[in-house]
């Protein structure tokens, strides 16, 4: 039985909750430096806004005493600071996503931590945040690390910005002080594209110009920052950009419905609307527009949705549906702002997986066109990049990607880039142009084909692969083998890493980006060499797994026979045919593999050698052996 209270109850929750709904949501992003009290504002805004529960504020009050850096005050950056090991730490060290409401609005805020080597936390947070409040220190005034996380959020797109002079208290809320710093920061963005700056004096610790005008500062006439954060009109308006709905997942149970499953990045659809689907060009039109089971009238950026269309049309996951009037871009050039985010450094030439909406593609950086520097701005040189560096590139991928320029449209402009082997976000990055340059390339198809050239040869094309130290033996083993090859008729031709290094590489030295590129070339080389028919042996050091994946991909499936010349670093210093080993640990020659450079050994070669106790021609004997080569009728003879 249903209680008049229990009505009454239900009645003012549903009222309310239809109030909440109504309301519009705005994200921010906090970001700063470290110790700028970003968590203590946030703390002071739910807990002014009355975002906390009692029995939060119960244990926040029990917190404070064990942890807290503000003796018997209640320490409100504990609220912020969720996680133990920020506690203990003392640092915020992941994005914390808060919500909170006042009458006007709802507000997602997410809190990104201020140590350096947390940056990508903080872009993560900047890539979905409408406006950043960008906190100052007063007594510090634009450090280094404002500048760098400035210039992250306005390449995030980020329009509108709140510099926050916190601690205000701290420097007698002295006018002049505000001024300085506001005049140095606007000085620092005035090339930036932000719409609006709006900078409040405030004390996060004791509530000033936070949710009320403070009457300590009587000079400042502008809002606090929740009347700001109440009232601020976003630039950037997702909804009224044209449709764009990238493909999640075709539903198809049964023959008679299809539909197309997404979230809609930006825009509006509703049934009747003229669609494209992009990259194939197919039109349609839209027949329902389903939310969850139901049919809806309409919906915008931000919903997730099935389409149904009137026409069968051919469309997977990755594809792009969009308003036929207003058609983003397909390339597979193109150049983008990156902003690298992993520990290891970039290297241009590298493939990496590219993510942009539900497609994800190979890709490789082709080129770094200028680095920038954070405090300045001004275009540096650069052969790779390094943690949190932010650089202009040129990016291809391996299939045509759909996408906006980042400036007409945030939702499919980014991407982020996944490194192959372990999984890991990498880089985010904004795309500026396409590159025109393959596009009026068209692949050329040659009657003569690689099987007619092999068949003329009586031999299967092949690329066999020698990877190993320095000193492992790898080029006398190759140089044997196509010996033995070649006494019995085969075509053949030897890429060795020495003498490649003469001629097509010669600009090449020994860090990794270098190497990557080494590798890279070789191995198109070598694809060419196949392609004519040849059974053709590289012998490089290729110490890195990613490339060695990458040339093994440019070949048909048993059309790569990676061999590990494994013979163990100890025994190749004691060779030391070439005295390398000697300087390199003397230090007269850097980046060398296996000492200062690292060698990544194959986890599944086709062939594994170990050299130890095996003479060369033991070790050829197995490998031709292995690729089913006849056996010598007579021993082996020089050809001069
Ligand atoms: S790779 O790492 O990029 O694949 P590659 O096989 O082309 O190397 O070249 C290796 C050869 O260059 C070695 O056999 C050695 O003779 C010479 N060399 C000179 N400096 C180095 C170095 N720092 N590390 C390794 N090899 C070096």
């Amino acid at each position: 039985m249903v209680r008049p209270t229990d009505e009454l109850a239900a009645h003012s929750i549903v009222s309310f909750l239809e109030s909440q709904g109504t309301k519009s949501t705005l994200r921010f992003i906090t970001c700063g430096s470290v110790d700028d009290g970003k968590s203590t504002l946030i703390g002071r805004l739910l807990f002014e806004s009355k975002a906390i529960f009692d029995d939060q504020l119960a244990s926040i009050e029990a917190d404070s005493r064990q942890y807290g850096t503000q003796g018997e005050k209640i320490d409100l950056a504990l609220l912020v600071d969720g996680l133990q090991a920020e506690r203990e730490q003392g640092i915020t060290i992941d994005v914390a996503y808060r919500f909170f409401a006042t009458n006007k609005r709802r507000f997602m805020v997410a809190d990104t931590p201020g140590h350096e080597q947390y940056t990508r936390n903080m872009a993560t947070g900047a890539s979905t945040a409408d406006v950043a409040v960008i906190l100052i220190d007063a007594r510090k005034g634009v450090l280094t690390q404002t500048r760098r996380h400035s210039r992250i959020v306005s390449m995030m797109g980020i329009r509108d910005i709140v510099l926050a002079i916190n601690k205000m208290d701290l420097i007698g809320f002295n006018q002049t002080e505000f001024d300085k710093i506001v005049a140095d920061f606007r000085a620092f963005v005035s090339d930036f594209e932000f719409s609006t700056v709006t900078a409040i004096p405030l004390s996060g610790l004791d509530g000033d110009n936070v949710l009320h005008r403070s009457a300590r500062m009587p000079w400042y006439d502008g809002p606090s920052l929740m009347d700001f954060l109440d009232t601020v009109q976003v630039s950037d308006d997702a909804v009224g950009r044209p449709f764009r709905l990238p493909i999640q997942w075709v539903n198809r149970p049964n023959l008679d419905f299809r539909g197309f499953c997404g979230r809609i990045a930006s825009g509006r659809v509703q049934p009747g609307d003229v669609i494209t689907v992009l990259p194939s060009g197919a039109q349609s039109r839209v027949k329902s527009v389903l939310s969850g089971f139901s049919d809806a009238e309409a919906a915008v950026a931000g919903d997730s949705v099935t389409l149904t269309l009137d026409d069968e049309v051919d469309i997977s996951r990755g594809d792009v549906i969009v308003a036929n009037a207003y058609r983003p871009e397909v390339a597979d050039q193109f150049e983008a702002r990156l902003l690298w985010m992993n520990e290891h450094p970039m290297a241009p030439g590298r493939q990496y997986f590219l993510k942009l909406g539900t497609r994800e593609v190979s890709a490789t950086i082709t080129e770094i066109k200028y680095r920038e520097d954070v405090n300045t701005g001004a275009r540096l040189a650069a052969k790779t990049l390094d943690l949190n560096a932010i650089a202009t590139v040129n990016l291809s991928t391996s299939a045509p990607l759909v996408f906006d320029t980042y400036r007409d449209d945030k939702g499919l402009g980014c991407f982020i880039l996944i490194d192959k082997l372990t999984c890991k976000t990498v880089g985010a990055g904004m795309i500026q142009f396409a590159l025109r340059r393959a596009r009026n390339i068209h692949w050329q198809e040659l009657e003569i084909s690689k099987e007619l050239r092999a068949e003329l040869k009586y031999q299967i094309p092949k690329c066999i692969w020698f990877t190993g130290l320095s000193g492992s033996g790898k080029s006398t083993i190759a140089n044997l083998l196509e010996k033995r090859l070649y006494a019995q008729g085969k075509h053949t031709y030897l890429l060795d890493g020495d003498n490649i290094r003469h001629g097509l590489n010669r600009d090449l030295g020994f860090i990794e980006a270098d190497r990557v590129e080494n590798i890279r070339r070789v191995a198109e080389v070598a694809k060419l060499m196949v392609d004519a028919g040849l059974i053709v042996l590289v012998s490089f050091i290729s110490p890195y797994r990613n490339e060695r994946q990458m040339a093994r991909e440019l070949f048909g499936p048993d059309e790569f026979v990676e061999v590990f010349v494994d013979t163990p670093i100890e025994e190749c210093e004691k060779r030391d045919v070439k005295g390398l080993y000697a300087k390199a640990r003397t230090g007269q020659l850097k980046n060398f593999t296996g000492i200062d450079s690292p060698y990544e050994a194959p986890a599944k070669p086709e062939i594994h050698l170990k050299t130890i106790g095996c003479s060369v021609n033991e070790c050829v004997e197995d490998i031709a052996h292995k690729l089913g080569v006849e056996p010598l009728s007579s021993p082996l003879v020089m050809y001069r």
